[in-house]
Order: C-alpha cells, then structure tokens, then sequence
C-alpha cells in the first residue's frame, strides 16, 4: 500500500484549482507542487504566490519539492504559502543538516532528495533527520520523461537500509511513474507515489482513482 502524490506541474496552469480537486476528491492523499529555479535545473515553474493561492482549493498535504539552489534561503516563506512537507535536494544544499533542521523548526517535514546519478552514500548520514527521502526516477526539470530502471534498484536499497535501521523513513519516487509500471514499484519498497503527466494528461478523476486501486 502507497500513498499517491500527483504533480501539479503537469495540471492545466489556466484551471489549476480544479484540477486539484478533482484528483484530491477522486482519492490523491497529498498535493505534490514542484518549484523550480531556472539554476538547479534548466526549467523555470512558479513560487510562493502561486502555492498561497492554491492552498484555499484543499485540505490535503502540499508535499512541496523544492529544486532550487541554496533552498535554506526560503524555509519560512514555503511554510507561510502552505507547505507541510518540505524537500530540499542534497546536490543543492552547501549546509545540508543546517537546511533540514531549519525545516524542522519551521513546523514542517523535513525530506531529502537525490537525483538518479547520486549515490545512496550520499545521504545515508542524513536519514535520522529526515521524515521522507525522495528518489528521483528521471534527471529533475521536467514532466513527462521516462523513469531511469536503475533508480528502482536504489529504492530497494534505501527500503533495507531504513529497515535495518529501525528508522521511520518514508521513501518517496518521483519521474516517469504510469498505470503500467506502478505495482512494480510499490513492490520495491516504496511508500509515496508522484505522478505528473499520467495524473494530468487525461481525465484527471479517471486516472487518479485509476492509481489509487493499484496501490491501495
Ligand atoms: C520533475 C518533477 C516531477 C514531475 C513528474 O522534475 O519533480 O514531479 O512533475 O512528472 P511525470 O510524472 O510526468 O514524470
Ligand atoms: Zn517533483
């Protein structure tokens, strides 16, 4: 059983409060909201006013994935437009502990992300502080692209990893995810499921329950 997310960047940007409701009333569990800088990755998407605004529209968790440089920067203004899980990425972070516990003494959840050439090694030190760790199934920037197989195998690492430990880590996978290869990857050990454009690129309550009688 997983936990679905689905990406508003794929959404109609024109109807974007309504495409949330329509996946948050056909069963999403949490609002996954992607902010983007132009640096950390090529694409640009939208910030805080934008998420302010759409945080009136439910009462569901905005999981918000932040894929900018230097995120530290902006912990209390994503608390204060709405979010309730904040990722940062590894690979954008001088201090990345510093970030985290900023996170944390914010009020929100603190996650960590990494992108699909980054080793599991990377963050291992990181998992007592964090409540999610984001494994990032194609390179970040875009919607649409198709899921990196690799990055399955690191999903199954991190499920050992955190198990053995004994520790209360979500894993989350992000890029790529369809109706086609999901059950696999619940499979793996995967708790939270983020899905764009086969969330968004159809009928919107279709496919959300579609993806929730696969993976409840
Ligand atoms: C990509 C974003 C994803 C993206 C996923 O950098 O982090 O959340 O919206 O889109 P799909 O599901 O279409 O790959
Ligand atoms: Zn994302």
């Amino acid at each position: 059983m997983a936990l679905l997310a689905p990406s508003i960047l794929s959404a109609d940007f024109a109807d974007l409060g309504n495409d949330i409701k329509t996946t948050a009333e056909s069963g999403a569990d949490w609002i996954h909201v992607d902010v983007m800088d132009g640096l950390f990755v090529p694409s640009i998407s939208f910030g805080m006013p934008v998420i302010k605004s759409i945080r009136k529209t439910t009462d569901k968790p905005f999981d918000v994935h932040l894929m900018i440089n230097e995120p530290i920067r902006y912990i209390k203004e994503f608390k204060e437009a709405g979010a309730d899980i904040l990722t940062v990425h590894v690979e954008a972070c001088s201090d990345t502990k510093a970030t985290l516990e900023e996170i944390k003494k914010a009020g929100m959840r603190p996650a960590l992300s990494i992108k699909p050439k980054t080793p599991v090694s990377e963050i291992e030190e990181y998992l007592p502080l964090i409540d999610m760790l984001l494994v990032m199934s194609v390179e970040p920037g875009f919607g649409g692209q198709k899921l990196i197989p690799e990055t399955v195998d690191k999903v199954r690492q991190l499920r050992k990893i955190i198990d053995e430990r004994g520790l209360d880590v979500l894993i989350e996978i992000d890029g790529g995810i369809n109706l086609e290869n999901v059950v696999d990857i619940v499979k793996a050990g995967t708790d939270v499921i983020v899905a764009g454009s086969a969330v968004f690129g159809g009928d919107v309550a279709e496919k959300t329950k579609a993806f929730v009688s696969l993976i409840k």
